[in-house]
């Protein structure tokens, strides 16, 4: 294996010369919604207690990724990550690491109205909150369940607690809330958060994703253009960021767009995932993943695990293979790889 080190790490790269720096982390597969491009309403099956990572074990591989392996970035995700009960202790744990990532969570809002304070104090940077609708009622209809409200005021929350900037993921649905992106915008802008939307992706546990009846990002910005003005903010800015942002109305705010499947940026991808059950998957697409689990319990040291996972992310795919007619969605739905 060719080996690259940034700062005497080992780093992360794979055969096309990406290198990976962000790690994403799942600390659950459950959640309290159950969005309709994620989820079926009833009948899934959740990982056992055992399968999960413990948050010790979880705080082990954290360490080396970011000691060994060159992970500068870590979001924690999931399923919904506040459910998980040991959250604030990872977050204080992973603070205390030294090089310290950064760290961010990527959470439906629900109950961090309660917890966004102590998550700051244990040393999170930011949050990435989604929310679809500003319509109680359609956000009933997509997520099954009623808590507009709650997302709301965890939103408002995360603001008051200095996770700052709090980033909004929006993704849109035809005949529910396609018409709602210019309102979103508005809505963003009064409230100083940052607004992202993204293209819906076939990674819904019931394999029910069609490209023809998906809302494209061509068809995102369009509807923005109906009442602001958008400029590209320039493609050198975008890096490995996924969102393409636009300056809306000559600035200061911006949007982004995250057009996974219309263009997506598997070639300047720098990540790697590591879901609840201690697989890591190179891709959110990927269709194998790599056992970390087994050899962490099977008592492998850290140099052992690094060289585990340096070899799977070694083996990364091009890209996601969307736009290959054969494309085949992944096993494991969103909600258990973490997005
Ligand atoms: N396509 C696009 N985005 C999705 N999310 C969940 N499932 C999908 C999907 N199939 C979003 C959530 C959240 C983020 C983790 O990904 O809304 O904002
Ligand atoms: Fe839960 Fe997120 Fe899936 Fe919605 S998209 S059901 S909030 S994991």
């Amino acid at each position: 294996m060719r080996s690259a080190t940034r700062e005497g790490a080992h780093v992360l790269i794979d055969t096309y010369g990406r290198v990976a720096t962000d790690l994403r982390v799942s600390l659950t597969d459950r959640c309290n919604l159950r969005c309709a491009y994620c989820m079926p309403e009833e009948g899934l099956q959740w990982l056992s207690k055992p399968d999960l990572l413990t948050d010790d074990e979880i705080v082990r591989l954290i360490d080396v990724a970011v000691t060994s392996l060159g992970i500068e970035e870590v979001r924690f995700t999931g399923g919904e990550p506040l459910l998980r009960p040991g959250l604030v202790g990872i977050v204080e744990r992973v603070a205390a690491l030294a090089p310290r990532p950064r760290m961010s969570l990527t959470t439906n809002g629900i109950g961090l109205r309660r917890t966004a304070e102590a998550l700051k104090t244990a040393g999170l940077d930011r949050v990435n909150v989604s929310l679809d609708t500003l319509r109680p009622d359609v956000f009933k209809a997509l997520t099954r369940r009623d808590r507009h409200h709650d997302v709301l005021a965890g939103l408002a929350a995360a603001a008051e607690a200095g996770l700052l900037p709090v980033k909004v993921n929006a993704v849109l649905i035809p005949g529910l809330n396609d018409d709602e992106a210019p309102d979103l915008l508005a809505w963003a802008m009064e409230h100083a958060y940052e607004l992202r939307f993204i293209e819906q992706m076939p990674l819904d546990a019931q394999h029910g994703w069609k490209r023809e009846g998906m809302v494209t990002a061509g068809d995102i910005l369009d509807s923005l253009r109906t009442r602001f003005e958008l400029t590209a903010e320039g493609s050198e800015e975008r890096g490995s960021a996924p969102a393409e942002r636009w300056i809306v109305d000559g600035g200061p705010h911006r949007v982004g767009v995250i057009a996974s499947v219309t263009r997506p940026f598997c070639a300047a991808c720098d990540r790697t995932r590591l879901t609840a059950d201690g697989q890591i998957r190179t891709c959110l697409f990927a269709t194998e993943e790599t056992d970390l689990r087994a050899a962490l319990r099977g008592g492998a040291p850290d140099e052992e695990i690094a060289r585990i996972w340096r070899l799977a992310m070694w083996g990364k795919k091009a890209g996601s293979g969307l736009d290959d007619p054969s494309f085949l969605q992944p096993d494991r739905p969103m909600s258990a790889i973490g997005g």
